[in-house]
């Protein structure tokens, strides 16, 4: 996008009223003044105005590898909530899609877009989500086909929909589920006896947590990722 483009949609200014500030050298963009009305700037470079970062216009899309310690909620709990990670000026209007424990980590999306975030988190659209979990004893083959199948969770008479699970070691499964119940990893590997001991998302859909980022790290989502969401 153009950067006078960009500053006018941005900062509520006119077109000619950004031009003039970018005229006088108002604008900086990535930390360096830029006096280029007509110069490209992507949603992921830090454009300011008289000092102050401009959140960029239009929707914004990001992953976040959520470290552990990390609330998903934006309330005033002890803990820091996921949105704390993300620079101030991305922050405006973005919501987290959907929810991870405190202790679970992984890949948590966040958005300014709600019916992006509707389709992803809307039961009836049944996005995959996948999970490394890991458990605090081994898992026998008959614990594996009841998950698969569908399990009665405590206070729930529902039984879960088939899951697909993969195990990747005595004590460590890959789990892909297309329901999102509350804490649904940690109650369906209770109802096979077992306990989950650690936890980590690592696929919503197509989206993939990228391995480049450390816990604690974010990035926008590519275009293909948003796209890969489906739809209506
Ligand atoms: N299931 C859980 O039990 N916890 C999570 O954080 C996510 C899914």
């Amino acid at each position: 996008m153009r950067l006078d483009h960009f500053v006018a949609k941005a900062s509520g200014l006119s077109r000619k009223d950004a031009k003039r500030a970018i005229g006088r050298g108002a604008v900086s963009v990535d930390g360096s003044p830029c006096r280029q009305a007509a110069s490209q700037v992507a949603p992921t470079q830090t454009v300011c105005l008289d000092g102050q970062p401009l959140s960029p216009p239009g929707p914004r899309y990001l992953m976040l590898n959520k470290p552990v310690g990390v609330v998903s909620s934006t309330g005033d709990e002890p803990h820091p909530s996921a949105l704390s990670l993300i620079p101030a000026e991305l922050r405006p209007d973005l919501r987290l899609v959907g929810r991870l424990d405190l202790d679970t980590t992984g890949l948590l999306l966040l958005t300014n877009d709600g019916q992006w975030s509707h389709r992803v988190t809307s039961p009836r659209r049944r996005c995959p989500k996948t999970y490394r979990v890991t458990l605090a004893d081994a898992i026998a083959p008959t614990a594996l086909e009841q998950l698969r199948q569908g399990v009665e969770l405590r206070n729930d008479p529902q039984p879960t929909a088939p899951a697909e699970v993969i195990q990747l070691g005595p004590r460590s499964i890959e789990l892909t589920l297309v329901e999102g119940r509350y804490h649904q990893v940690k109650r369906m590997l209770a109802a096979v006896g077992n306990r989950v001991v650690g936890l980590h998302r690592t696929r919503i859909g197509d989206i993939q947590l990228d391995p480049a980022l450390a816990p604690g790290e974010f990035r926008p989502l590519t275009e293909a990722e948003v796209g890969s969401v489906g739809g209506t």
